[in-house]
């Protein structure tokens, strides 16, 4: 480590394809993709994700949930609720689940090739789709919660009434006046 710190005259890392772990490796790939070159390395390292998060509370429990993501989702079961971005082996999309199994639209994970394709046992609760966060999202058309509407219709000098929304679901109407 000294000598890469004196190398990079002691300057915080700005290329994710030279740092400490590419000169003691020899490599100039970044991490993930070095790592997974390794599979031992890749599940030691999903494991620990996974067990680290576990022995903390997770956000599911003292996060808004209900007011930043269900009040106001779509009821649909096609629709997506939730992507989890590089989210591992599944285990924030789980806890998620777990509380709230009525939960309507699709919960996504996504992550890279090779951490997808080493998920084993995954209820159809949870899709699972590989995608480099490097890349454009290839789910589109996410949808504004009411809190979301209200916070932006308030920038825009405007107060909201209220949310009326048939009982199909299709297109609603929101009920705003000046602030
Ligand atoms: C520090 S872990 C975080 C896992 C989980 N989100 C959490 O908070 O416990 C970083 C995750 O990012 C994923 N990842 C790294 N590079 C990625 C990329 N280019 N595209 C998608 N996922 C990536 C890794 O495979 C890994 O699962």
């Amino acid at each position: 480590m000294p000598t890469f710190l004196q190398q990079a005259r002691y300057c915080d890392p700005q290329d994710p394809k030279n740092g400490i772990l590419q000169f003691a490796s020899g490599t100039d790939r970044e991490a993930f993709e070095q790592w997974h070159l390794s599979p031992d390395i890749m599940n030691n390292f999903n494991t620990f994700m996974t067990g680290v998060r576990g022995s903390r509370p997770s956000w599911v429990h003292w996060w808004p949930v209900e007011s930043r993501i269900l009040q106001g989702a779509t009821e649909d079961e096609e629709s997506v609720l939730l992507v989890d971005v590089a989210g591992g082996l599944g285990h924030d999309a789980r806890e998620f689940k777990a509380k709230y199994p009525h939960s309507k639209g699709k919960i996504v994970l996504q992550d890279l090739p090779a951490v997808i394709g080493n998920i084993k046992r995954f209820n159809g609760d949870i899709e699972l789709m590989e995608y480099n966060f490097f890349t454009p999202q290839p789910i589109k058309g996410k949808e504004r919660t009411e809190s979301q509407w209200k916070k932006l219709l308030s920038m825009a000098g405007l107060h909201v009434n209220s949310f009326l929304v048939p009982k199909n679901n299709t297109e609603g109407i929101i009920e705003a006046e000046l602030a």
